[in-house]
């Protein structure tokens, strides 16, 4: 493979030698820098991994440095005795606490550090030094940062380290003075480390007023406490909007992971840990109670604007309410919800019923959407979005039903579209609609995940805007999803929602929209979401079955095209949107799927491989007792039955037992 040519630039953000782990900060920047140029960033769960490769770096020593430099806020860390491995769990940090440094121009020999501390401690001063980590672990668990400052008393180090540092003393009580929860001595050098939180600047000042009189030379730094770690920072990392979008009515970008914010202006849609960035809408809804929300929405149905028309927009003030964004819209949603259960007086849909095992049962049919799928919802917000950016092209990757939405939205906005298809992988119908559309069509050849690392790359290197369901404004339409499926149920709760689940995206943004609905008071318990996966690109439900301790990303191989991914970019999204709901994750087989589609077909509904999932999905929970016979269940079909004619006579045939 040609190693591209790179330059790299490191910065640390302590000064070297002064015992404040700059060689293990190095050792993770250069680790982390080499592993970005290969094109792996890592989650902070991953991340733990590289702790045994990064400590034997640095000759087997340090890893406490090395731990907190790879994850960033304080970290605990061990080693596992039975196989010597390291461990580090990063803990709570509160986010108004900040680090005032003191750092001499003197060095402090390591070496004679060390030989100054006896050679043993006494019992009491061990339980002292061993109780005040306990301290501080469960002061920081509780945001108390008295507790916090009391627990840096040391007597393991200060003590004996200050006959070579004799200003030390009055240099701790000056920092507690002037506001410092508390003050200590770090690492093994001469630098002093206080923790503040309102008062730093006075601090700081005290710090530098003190050390003057006591005639010590070194300057103060005031650092914010890192919540991530190092971060690789090449400029594609930081794609940003050409035009200025960094305040708007308290929206910001978020991180869930760091708890992190950014301005609307940054658009790699990536948190320097690697996690998809969400859009954090603040208080934005609370402005009016539920029962004016609902009218609003209700009076908005009977209105002939297409803003209001949409199943997206019409929700426009809870879901992105920019004062000057202008809609790119067809209008989208608004899609059927049919009844089709065992107790509905409607001839042939029954017949899904009887399939499933129900009474009451419900399909929404996002095949009904402008393009044919789901993704309509989501996208109609992206190339909003991307077009009051101020951006001239969109790409994305898919297994067919993404670009097909992209490449008609970006159309109809006049932007050009880039789409990353799986060769030989995408259904007829789906590739069609791309071409007719007039996306430039890329074919990768190998599958999704391929298709999706590449695109995620180009779009870094040439500054073009991401539409896959990583950008979280997708997932911001497609929370509509929920909204618009309450508004059907007249505002009220069915006991399960069940879609068919590859990328993750729409479970994710399903699971977000009903939580925001609760939280308004829009609806006053959760309905539980079920993601269905197909047997062959299971990656989901395997994590599921360790309850969610494991993720190992599969090669997929599934006939329904759509959902044909082993490397969801939404992972962590839809894992704590199963969590929150009480939810759970299914799977089925090629086989399961294709009867389901030959059943909802037959009744004149019809959808595509993927979609039928869901329902093949509640069938098997029916079956097997989970979902109970009276239950009140949604299915969601996600795509229109044209997109793939090809698996219409393979479906019959499987439900006439020829295959
Ligand atoms: N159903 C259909 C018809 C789809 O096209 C997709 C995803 C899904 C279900 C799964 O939804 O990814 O949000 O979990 N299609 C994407 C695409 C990947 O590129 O069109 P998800």
């Amino acid at each position: 493979m040609p190693v591209p040519a790179v330059r790299v630039r490191a910065t640390i953000g302590v000064p070297p030698g002064r015992g404040l782990g700059s060689s293990a900060t190095a050792v993770v920047g250069g680790l982390l820098a080499a592993d970005a140029v290969a094109g792996r960033v890592y989650s902070t769960e991953q991340r733990v991994d590289l702790l045994d490769a990064a400590v034997e770096l640095e000759h087997g020593k340090h890893a406490d440095n090395i731990a907190a430099a790879l994850l960033g806020g304080l970290v605990v860390v061990t080693r596992d005795e039975r196989n010597g491995a390291w461990y580090a769990i990063r803990t709570f940090v509160p986010a108004n606490l900040r680090a005032v440094l003191f750092v001499p121009n003197f060095p402090m020999d390591t070496i004679l550090g060390r030989t100054l501390l006896p050679t043993g401690y006494t019992k009491v001063d061990a339980v002292h030094n061993i109780g005040h980590v306990a301290l501080l672990l469960a002061a920081l668990a509780i945001g108390d940062l008295k507790g916090i400052g009391a627990a840096m008393d040391d007597r393991f180090h200060e003590p004996y380290r200050a006959h070579i540092f004799p200003q030390l003393p009055d240099l701790l009580c000056a920092a507690r003075a002037a506001g410092a929860y508390g003050a200590c001595l770090s690492g093994s050098g001469p630098t002093i480390l206080a923790l503040a939180a309102e008062h730093a600047e006075e601090v700081a000042m005290a710090l530098e007023e003190t050390a003057h009189a006591l005639n010590v030379d070194g300057r103060v730094i005031i650092a914010e406490i890192d919540h991530c770690g190092a971060s690789v920072e090449a400029d594609p990392y930081r794609a940003t909007s050409k035009v200025d979008k960094s305040q708007h009515g308290g929206i910001v970008l978020s991180c869930t992971n760091c708890e992190i914010h950014f301005t609307l202006g940054r658009t790699d849609y990536r948190c320097d840990c690697g996690q998809p960035l969400d859009v954090a809408l603040g208080n934005i809804g609370t402005e009016m109670n539920s029962i004016a929300w609902r009218q609003l929405f209700d009076e908005r149905l009977r209105s002939l604007k297409a803003v209001d028309r949409s199943g997206v927009w019409r929700f426009r003030d809870l879901l992105l309410p920019l004062p000057d964004i202008t809609p790119i819209t067809r209008p989208e949603g608004q899609t059927n919800l049919y009844l089709v259960g065992r107790s509905q007086d409607n001839g042939g849909y029954r017949r899904i019923g009887e399939f499933a095992g129900l009474d009451q049962l419900w399909l929404k049919h996002e095949g009904e959407n402008p393009t044919g799928s789901f993704k309509d919802r989501g996208m109609t917000v992206g190339v909003s979005i991307a077009k009051w950016l101020g951006m001239t092209a969109v790409a994305c990757a898919s297994t067919g039903n993404t670009s097909a939405s992209m490449a008609a939205y970006a159309a109809q906005a006049g932007l050009r579209a880039i789409v990353f298809l799986p060769e030989g992988k995408v259904a007829a119908g789906k590739l069609s609609q791309a071409i007719a559309y007039g996306a430039e069509i890329r074919q990768i050849p190998g599958d999704f995940d391929r298709a999706m690392a590449d695109v995620e790359r180009m779009c870094l290197d040439d500054g073009i805007y991401l539409l896959n369901s990583l950008n979280p404004f997708r997932i911001l339409g497609q929370q509509s999803l929920a909204f618009e499926l309450l508004q059907q149920f007249g505002w009220d709760v069915p006991d399960w929602i069940v879609l068919p689940a590859g990328n993750l995206g729409n479970t994710s943004a399903l699971g977000m929209g009903l939580l925001r609905a609760c939280q308004l008071g829009l609806i006053t318990r959760l309905p539980r979401i079920i993601s269905i996966q197909a047997a062959g690109a299971n990656t989901f439900y395997q994590s599921y079955q360790t309850g969610f301790t494991e993720f190992h990303p599969i090669k997929a191989k599934t006939i329904a095209t759509a959902i044909n991914i082993g490397n969801p970019v939404s992972y962590s999204r839809a894992k704590a949107v199963i969590q929150a709901t009480n939810g759970l994750v299914a799977q089925v087989t090629d086989e399961d799927i294709l009867h389901a589609k030959a059943i909802i077909d037959r009744v004149g509904i019809g959808c595509e491989p993927a979609s039928a999932a869901s329902v093949a999905g509640v069938r098997q929970l029916v079956t097997k007792g989970i979902i109970h016979p009276a239950d009140r269940v949604v299915s969601v079909l996600t795509g229109n039955l044209l997109k793939d004619p090809d698996a219409v006579l393979l479906a019959q045939r499987v439900a006439l037992g020829e295959v």
